[in-house]
């Protein structure tokens, strides 16, 4: 049995503590022991210590994923709990919060209870599920949200689905600020969006598909924040994909009101015209939207008005995509393509590297009070091996995902997840790349 893992010589990164130098990091017994230059220079010869060596790489703390739709109960040809904390594990993510639109729904205790303990049962890395809003996610009544709680519920959303009655959501801030519950809205005023396909805009127009207004997400943004504010009530943004949605999420956060907010990888890397072949693979809720919209997201993801990235996971199989786009499910697969992807943004200088570690770390954690993965002595053991440079060509019939539904097959990406540690087991090694 190994007793040790010892990182050498590694570019460990840690902006919540202004870590960023080489060094040689210690996992002992689930825990970093040891962090600092040479620190596993007396430990390089012993017997039981597997040494990791790779000239060039990266050690960050492990990705937390606020939205991720692992599809069990109810689709597992899609994906199930196993599979989708495997592609977890592959795309550096130690800590997964799957959203509650399954079948059925998660809004009971007892599905909650059954996804921890399927889970637990795995191993691998942590999941935490997200109960749902309503009964059903059918926008009325509220789900027992202590019993969600005290399952393990982690925060509450109907996410698929909007509150768009403004009574419900009223009550489901005040009700679960009580237990201490982020809200996580799906904004999306469906009388706006009903028969939509895609954004509505120019390619909509030239495509003849029905379109999705931005300002079908900006009028709710705009609503929960005047609730939370009023309710004093903890207020999430799922997948925000409008410059209004950035824009409102400012102001809010300038006035002092607990709003915090997601992007996805998708939102920040393509726009509408990517659905001018009719590509169902780019067919998402909410959808691509236009050039304006992605430079506003990503000015907010920089400057921290948009917290933190969340891959919105959406597994599908050919019978939900290899469709007409109007019968397509809307989706696309994410955890294992996030880091990699985002590592672009980075190299364009859209994005500073610490930043995008934060987002993908602390920040999401914090806004579900995980414990955040850190990079320091005594923290738990929750790493990403990272090889910066590594370029590969994405085929997604080497995803660990059960689903391949991605726009970015056959695209080229540089740098690649190498192994992945949670509380000091490795979870995933990098077959190609070692
Ligand atoms: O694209 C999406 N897919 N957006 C959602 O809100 C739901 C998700 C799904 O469950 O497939």
């Amino acid at each position: 049995m190994t007793e040790a893992l010892a990182f050498r010589r590694v570019r460990a990164i840690d902006p919540a503590h202004a870590l960023d130098a080489e060094v040689d990091v210690v996992v002992e017994r689930g825990r970093i022991t040891r962090l600092g230059p040479r620190a596993a220079d007396d430990l390089a010869q012993r017997e039981r210590v597997r040494v990791v060596e790779r000239p060039g790489a990266w050690l960050l703390p492990g990705f937390v994923d606020l939205h991720a739709h692992l599809r069990e109960p109810g689709a597992e040809g899609k994906e199930d709990v196993a599979s989708g904390l495997r592609a977890a594990a592959a795309g550096g993510f130690v800590d997964v919060c799957c959203m509650p639109n399954t079948r059925p729904v998660n809004d009971s205790r007892v599905v909650t209870e059954t996804l921890v303990a399927k889970a637990r049962a795995i191993g691998g890395v942590r999941l935490h599920p997200i109960g749902a809003i309503t009964v059903g996610q059918n926008g009325e009544r509220l789900t027992e949200m202590a019993d969600l709680k005290a399952a393990g519920a982690v925060a509450v959303s109907d996410d698929g689905r909007c509150v768009t009655n403004a009574r419900v959501m009223r009550s489901a801030l005040e009700y679960a600020s009580t237990f201490d519950l982020p809200v996580i809205q799906h904004a999306e005023d469906h009388a706006l969006t009903e028969g939509a396909q895609m954004h509505e805009g120019a390619v909509s127009t030239r495509l003849g598909l029905r379109g999705w207004p931005r300002v079908a997400e900006d009028v709710i943004v705009a609503r929960d924040v005047l609730l939370a504010e009023y309710v004093g009530a903890r207020y999430h943004v799922a997948h925000a994909s409008t410059a209004g949605s950035a824009r409102l999420v400012r102001e809010a956060k300038a006035r002092g009101i607990p709003v915090t907010a997601e992007v996805t990888p998708h939102h920040l890397l393509l726009t509408h015209e990517a659905l001018v072949g009719y590509d169902t693979a780019c067919k998402v809720n909410p959808p691509l939207r236009e050039a304006g919209d992605v430079e506003a997201l990503r000015r907010a993801l920089a400057d921290g008005t948009i917290d933190c990235v969340a891959t919105d996971h959406a597994p599908h199989g050919i019978l939900d995509k290899e469709v007409e786009l109007a019968e397509a499910a809307p989706g696309m697969v994410g955890l294992e393509l996030c880091f990699p992807l985002l590592l672009g943004l980075v190299r364009e200088g859209v994005l500073p590297l610490s930043r995008l570690v934060d987002a993908l770390t602390a920040a999401p954690a914090r806004v579900v009070g995980l414990e955040p993965p850190r990079l320091r002595e005594g923290a738990r053991a929750d790493l990403v091996l990272v090889d910066p440079n590594a370029r590969w060509v994405v085929d997604p019939a080497r995803l660990h995902t059960k689903s391949r539904n991605t726009p970015f097959a056959r695209r080229t990406v540089e740098g690649r997840v190498a192994m992945t540690v949670c509380e000091g087991n490795v979870v995933h090694t990098d077959a190609e790349a070692w």
